[in-house]
């Protein structure tokens, strides 16, 4: 079947399976910046913005998103227009492989949306529906950290 989806802003209409997940039709359609990590609704890699809300796209039936607006990481900022919290965690080498990168994007744009002063331990909280690999977490944190002090000295 096709259906249409309001991805990034932008309507678009999609093939997919009446079983497949947000995450399915996401990846089938070339947004690669969704990861596929753990497929089970564990390690965060695929979590996307839906009306505004954080859901891990692997546990999102696509057909049940038609009405609603998905946002990727790409949907915040872009390579060439990155929003501050891209900009500071690639300063602040917070990704090193990356694949968690996105995720950790949208998790942190999404906690500083509902707590633009958040603690250590906000963050830390904020953040533990995703999995890193890589960094053990210290960078990341501080990109927060240094994120919503940017975003408030800029507000
Ligand atoms: S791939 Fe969806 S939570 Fe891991
Ligand atoms: S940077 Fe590699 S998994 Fe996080």
């Amino acid at each position: 079947m096709r259906l249409n989806f309001n991805i990034n802003s932008e309507i678009k209409e999609l093939e997919l399976k009446s079983n497949e997940t947000l995450l399915d039709v996401l990846r089938n359609n070339s947004y690669n910046e969704v990861k596929c990590g753990c497929n089970e609704g564990e390690c965060g890699a695929c979590l996307v913005l839906l009306d505004d809300k954080p859901v891990n796209s692997c546990q999102v039936l696509a057909m049940s998103v038609r009405d609603k607006e998905v946002k990727t990481v790409k949907g915040i900022g872009t390579l060439f227009s990155p929003h501050i919290i891209q900009k500071t965690f690639a300063q602040a080498g917070a990704d090193q492989c990356g694949f968690c990168s996105p995720g950790m994007v949208i998790a942190s744009y999404s906690l500083l949306k509902e707590n633009p002063n958040p603690s250590y331990e906000d963050i830390v909280e904020g953040l533990d529906g995703n999995l890193c690999r890589c960094t053990g977490y210290v960078k990341i944190i501080e990109a927060v950290e240094k994120s919503a002090e940017l975003i408030n000295k800029k507000n």
